[in-house]
This record gives structure tokens, C-alpha cells and sequence, in this order.
């Protein structure tokens, strides 16, 4: 299976439909949640974005609906391209990597198989992992090994490479794997290893610098009452997505006017994020860490 959709009721509830409404779903992956979109529409019409060309493969042929093979940090130019300056009436955004992509070994995603350090969601973007392990310099590896994988000894792992790469160029999961081996606790082997791919993957796609650029953007599509909804994988994304639903900025920084009444686009629809069940974390592994945030436009 492509990937299984997560907290998909919860999801379609908090786009709150109307059926005769304009909607995007900026992550389109195997169509889960596209699909019940367009299932509750009559008049209305889908957007659906993915930079992954693979995704294009589940396409629907429905006049419904238009799939744009783009990244979402283009989000804005594509809905006026398309839509001139009619605003919308919901967004939603199920981030990060689909379960095909995990499950690629060919893509270099995953921790358990061996295969090409690439990383790239899209074969469009200019630098692979390899490319980030074999030429980045010690302080920019343990920059991003701070900041992406959360790390508590960056700057040793960053050494390790460096060591390891001087002898022969880090190619693939495994080598990246031998290569830090020695630094990875007892116990915990999994769980640095996570971060260690989660950090390059950020740093291959430049995810963070993505869904700010589209969460900047989301206000203006958005029509009064149109609502955002959006599913993260980590803290550093939730944290970005609950700084713009709180404030319509990244940093989280509260703007008020001259009464002190706080400046923001939106009404927080989630006081805390959503999780899913138990039932939904039991049946899919990929749902345990997901987090829900929803927000209506002011
Ligand atoms: C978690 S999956 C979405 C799964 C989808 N909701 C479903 O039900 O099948 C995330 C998808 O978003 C895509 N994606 C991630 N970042 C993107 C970006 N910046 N622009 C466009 N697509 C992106 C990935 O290629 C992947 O297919």
C-alpha cells in the first residue's frame, strides 16, 4: 500500500466541507485523504500538490480535480495561477514522507534497509544526502544534527563522518550506519539513528524552510472561515505550525494593535493538538507520533 492516511476522520472533520467549496491538499501522497475530500464535493474542486513524482501515479481522473506536481512552497503562485483571486475554503497538510517513500529502499529513507544515500522527495531537488555527508563541513554537520535530529552529541557523530569519509566516500545507508556506529548507546541504537536520517532528510529537503514558506502563505488563500489543517510528525514542525496558527509567524512573536488586541489570522480551533487513538496507534505505526492542529481564518 502507498500509505495508509492518518486520523483521516479527524482530518476531513476539521475541514468542516462544504460541498460546494474550493479546497487543497498540499501533501497528496497515495490520495487518502484527497479521496474524502472529493468524496463529500458536488460543485466543489481539489487542488491537490506533491513534489514526490511518484505520487502521480494515484492521481484521479475527475474534473474535480487538479493535481499539481509541485512543491508546496509555491503553494500561493499555483492557487492564483489557477484560481485567480478567489480565496478558498480549506487547507490541509499531512507532512513529511509517505509510507512509499519510507518503505523505497532505492530512496535512502529508511534506517532499515540498505540503499543510496539520496533522501530527495523529488528528483528536482539539487543536493542528495550523500552530498550533505560527504561535503559539509564540521559545523555545518553538526548544525543541522543539533537542530534536525535533536541530537545530544552532534558534534561528535559530525566527527565521526569526517573521519570515516576521509577514507573512502560515505555512499550508502550501511556505510552511514558503520560510520557512527561506535557513538550510538546501548539500547538507544534505533532511536540516534532516527535522528541522525531525520536531520539529513530536513536538511536534503529543506522542510523546514517549506512549510514555513507555505504556512506564510496560507492566509492570504484563505477565505473568512476557511480553515487550515495540519498534521506534523515532530516537535520542530508542530512547533512551526503552532507558532503561525497562534501568531502568522514562525517565531511565535505576538503582534498587537493599538488597544492590545492580539494581531493574528486565525481562531485556534485546536487548544492542543489532536493524537490519534489508541486503536489507530496500535493498527498503524507511522500515525504513533502524528499531531493534529486545526485553525479557522479570522
Ligand atoms: C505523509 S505523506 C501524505 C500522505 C497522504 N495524506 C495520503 O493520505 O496518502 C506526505 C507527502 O507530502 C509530500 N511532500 C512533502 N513535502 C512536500 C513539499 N514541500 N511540497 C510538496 N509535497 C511535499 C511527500 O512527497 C509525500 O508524498
Amino acid at each position: 500500500m502507498y500509505h495508509n492516511p492518518v486520523m483521516l476522520k479527524e482530518c476531513i472533520e476539521g475541514l468542516n466541507i462544504n460541498p460546494e467549496g474550493i479546497y487543497a491538499d498540499v501533501t497528496f501522497g497515495g490520495g487518502g485523504h484527497s479521496r474524502a475530500i472529493l468524496e463529500r464535493l458536488t460543485t466543489g474542486h481539489l487542488y491537490a500538490f506533491d513534489q514526490d513524482e511518484d505520487a502521480e501515479a494515484n492521481v484521479f481522473d475527475d474534473e474535480r480535480f487538479t493535481f499539481i506536481p509541485q512543491n508546496f512552497k509555491y503553494f500561493k503562485n499555483f492557487i492564483q495561477l489557477y484560481q485567480g483571486e478567489r480565496k478558498i475554503d480549506g487547507i490541509i497538510a499531512d507532512l513529511g514522507v509517505s509510507s512509499h517513500q519510507f518503505d523505497t529502499p532505492e530512496k535512502g529513507f529508511s534506517t532499515r534497509f540498505d540503499g543510496p544515500l539520496d533522501m530527495r522527495m523529488s528528483q528536482m531537488t539539487p543536493n542528495d544526502a550523500a552530498t550533505v555527508v560527504n561535503t559539509y563541513d564540521h559545523a555545518d554537520l553538526t548544525r543541522i544534527f543539533r537542530l534536525y535530529g535533536e541530537m545530544q552529541q552532534p558534534q561528535l557523530m559530525a566527527s565521526d563522518i569526517i573521519m570515516a569519509r576521509e577514507a573512502e566516500p560515505i555512499e550508502t545507508t550501511e556505510q552511514l550506519k558503520a560510520a557512527v556506529q561506535r557513538r550510538l548507546p546501548r539500547g538507544k541504537e534505533n532511536k540516534v539513528l532516527a535522528q541522525l536520517f531525520q536531520a539529513l532528510r530536513i536538511e536534503v529537503n529543506q522542510e523546514l524552510e517549506a512549510i514555513s514558506a507555505f504556512l506564510t502563505q496560507c492566509p492570504d488563500v484563505l477565505k473568512q472561515g476557511g480553515r487550515l489543517v495540519v498534521m506534523s510528525y515532530h516537535s520542530l514542525e508542530d512547533r512551526l505550525v503552532k507558532n503561525f496558527m497562534k501568531t502568522g509567524n514562525a517565531e511565535g512573536k505576538e503582534n498587537k494593535d493599538f488597544y492590545g488586541n492580539l494581531l493574528t489570522p486565525y481562531t485556534i480551533i485546536t487548544r492542543k493538538p489532536i493524537v490519534p487513538s489508541d486503536e489507530e496507534m496500535e493498527n498503524n505505526n507511522r500515525a504513533r507520533s502524528a499531531k493534529l492542529r486545526i485553525a479557522e481564518r479570522k
